[in-house]
């Protein structure tokens, strides 16, 4: 008795199969990173005409993988919020299609706390809630004290760009590949984490629980290619006098030092909201927390703390349709949202990751 699960958000054209006993007989995903990866961002366009292309192939790879037949499947479940508007409406038409001609209910859920319920996938015997919830993709970078798999309260997050779009600039910056995390931690790994200090905004800060990433892209900026002085000659015409971008042991050392400022303000703003609701459980989503070195603080902090640390795996840490097995929840509560469902994209930056400029 499964259900077919269908997640567009942004560049992932993602769809999956899962029984009611949450196990996910299926989950495959079409990145687009290929696409984008020439403009360093994701292009909107590009992404839903890429959607558009991939859905239809995605599905009934998901479904064939899963050894079901589609008359088996008793609901259908789709990503509505937040993302792409256009990404999000493929993923909605091709949603209402299949449910309609299945004659099956039709269910929309949040990709946000999709990805916190991927520690109920994971570790089904581990979640507890109340827990605390961190989300740390390329859109968003939010703390939650989750009540319930479907009851997230906010409590906070970044005031500007998210961790992952940071990670995306500053591998632009470094004139690394895109997307720009799984480059930085690669070349990281070779590299001092305290050969530049960094800054960590707002973690000094103990009465909030927001936190700021584009100090931190400014200040790596100007490490790479220090600012002209106000009181210098004017430059002459001609090539660039720009230095070139860093090689070898500096970028390991920029890239190194650039994450663990991430890892540090992050790690800082958990600590205050784990302090500050009392609960025991911790629980992580979000394509930033496949870095292992963000995975690692968050397990010391943990044993710190003496609270569990339910980590996903890397493949249910990015966007994936597994996740949309939170549907199961509001099915198991007789909800249906219809041929009525539309998608509420969010207005706010925290909706998409722009390309660099
Ligand atoms: O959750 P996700 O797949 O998509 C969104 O919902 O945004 O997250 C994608 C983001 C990208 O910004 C990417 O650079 C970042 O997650 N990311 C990483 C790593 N893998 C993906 N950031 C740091 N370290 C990684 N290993
Ligand atoms: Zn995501």
């Amino acid at each position: 008795m499964p259900l077919l699960a269908i997640e567009t958000t942004c560049d992932e054209t993602a769809a999956a199969v899962i029984d009611r006993s949450r196990r996910v007989l299926s989950s495959v995903v079409a990145s687009q990173d290929d696409l984008h990866a020439r403009w360093r961002g994701v292009v909107p366009e590009v992404a839903s005409r890429a959607h558009v292309e991939r859905i239809i192939p995605v599905i009934d790879e998901a479904v064939t993988r899963a050894g079901v037949s589609k008359e088996s499947l008793v609901a259908v479940a789709v990503a509505v919020r937040p993302g792409l508007v256009g990404s999000l409406l493929v993923g909605l038409c091709a949603a209402k299609g299949i449910a309609a001609v299945l004659g099956v209910p039709l269910v929309g859920y949040d990709h946000i706390a999709a990805h916190l319920y991927a520690c109920r996938l994971a570790h089904p015997e581990r979640i507890r809630y109340p827990c605390v919830g961190l989300v740390a993709s390329g859109g968003h970078t939010s703390l939650f004290h989750l009540h319930g798999p479907l009851e997230l309260e906010r409590l906070g997050g970044t005031i500007d760009d998210a961790a992952g779009e940071a990670f995306d600039k500053a591998a632009a910056l470094l004139g690394l590949g895109y997307p720009g995390g799984p480059w930085i931690e690669r070349v990281a790994a070779g590299g001092n984490p305290a050969a530049h200090r960094f800054p960590r905004p707002l973690v000094n800060d103990r009465e909030r629980l927001d936190l700021s990433f584009s100090g931190l892209k400014t200040a790596l900026r100007y490490r790479v290619r220090p600012p002209a002085s106000p009181f210098g000659a004017a430059p002459a015409a001609g090539p660039s006098l720009d230095p070139p971008l860093p090689t070898g042991q500096a970028l390991a050392d920029l890239a190194a030092s650039f994450q663990q400022a991430v890892v540090d303000a992050i790690v800082a703003k958990v600590d205050l909201a784990l302090a500050r609701t009392g609960c025991r459980v911790l629980a992580v989503g979000g394509g930033v927390t496949a870095n292992a070195a963000l995975r690692g603080a968050l397990e010391s902090l943990g044993r710190k703390r003496r609270i569990d640390v339910l980590i996903p795996p890397r493949e249910l840490c990015t966007d994936n349709a597994a996740m949309g097995a939170i549907a199961w929840e509001r099915l198991e509560r007789g909800e249906d949202d219809g041929l009525e469902l539309d998608v509420t994209p969010g207005t706010d930056r925290s909706a998409a990751r722009r390309p660099s400029p």
